[in-house]
């Protein structure tokens, strides 16, 4: 097993995960439709209020709000390659969607690092939405682009085999076993991923939280819709295209190890 954590064994319990997926699956639907994230507040700088406020940023931030404290409606957003149309690499450039990139550092990165690229932020926070914004806009990126709301409500809009990569990095690891129904990775949230995810198209994951990465594994590996490259049971290594986002950092100044893991879509 390949991961990037000291050569310590696990003590996660695996077929506690396993029965705990069984209950979640028996789950009535209705409970199972709940909120993967919880709204944070936090300061936020002058600089990204006006990018969250400005119509002069709406090239980027593609479904402004005009208020600050309100989610964002993505009802209308149903093609994502279309937001490229009029960009130097067009709509049919590799797309990659982002979900949950926090403060938008990583993201950042990854889009001025691969030009020839597209990619789609989806978030909540909007301290994180205003300031990949601002700086998107002053690096003058054009293959990059912003939506605040739920990436549950986006996903279930865009059409079949539509993007190359989804990427979740540090997910909220809902660590308490009442909440464990809310962690993105549930079988009901990546059927909705694969469905949207072109054939031999990308999932990639990372988490600091032990358990998570083990229950994520256990989700993963048991999908008909995807196959593990590196095989059942294993990690990925961390590949290098992937920049240290701020929770990871936070994660490893807490002495926690970091799980990759790479899906292909069947
Ligand atoms: C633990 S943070 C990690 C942020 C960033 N990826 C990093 O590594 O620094 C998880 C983020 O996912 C966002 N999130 C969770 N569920 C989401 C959803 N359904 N749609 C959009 N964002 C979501 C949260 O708002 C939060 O900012």
């Amino acid at each position: 097993m390949t991961n990037s954590t000291p050569d310590t064994k696990s003590t996660i319990d695996t077929a506690a995960i396993s029965t705990q997926l069984d209950k979640l699956a028996q789950t009535p639907e209705q409970f199972r439709k709940i909120n993967t994230f919880m709204k944070r507040r936090t300061h936020m700088s002058q600089y990204c209020e006006q990018a969250l406020l400005d119509a002069r940023y709406h090239g980027i931030y593609v479904n402004a709000t005009g208020k600050l404290g309100v989610l964002g409606d993505v009802s209308q957003i149903n093609d994502l390659r279309a937001l490229f149309a009029d960009s130097a690499n067009g709509s049919a450039a590799p797309l990659t969607l982002e979900i949950g990139f926090g403060m938008g550092d990583s993201l950042l990165e990854m889009a001025k690092n691969a030009p020839e690229q597209n990619f789609v932020g989806i978030e909540v926070h909007e301290p994180g939405i205003g300031r990949i914004t601002f700086l998107a806009d002053e690096l003058g990126l054009d293959n990059l682009k912003i939506i605040n709301g739920d990436a549950i409500a986006l996903l279930d809009n865009l059409p079949n085999d539509h993007l190359d990569t989804v990427q979740l990095y540090f997910p909220d690891p809902w660590q308490k076993k009442r909440h464990y129904k809310r962690r993105f990775v549930t079988h009901d949230r990546m059927a909705k991923v694969a469905r949207t995810l072109k054939n031999g198209g990308k999932f990639h994951s990372a988490t600091d939280w032990e358990h998570y990465a083990f229950w994520m594994l256990e989700v993963l590996d048991s999908m008909s819709e995807f196959h593990n490259p590196n095989g059942k049971g294993n990690f990925a290594d961390r590949p290098d295209y992937r920049p240290l986002t701020k929770f990871e950092q936070r994660g490893i100044t807490h002495g926690h190890g970091v799980w990759d893991l790479i899906y292909l879509k069947n």
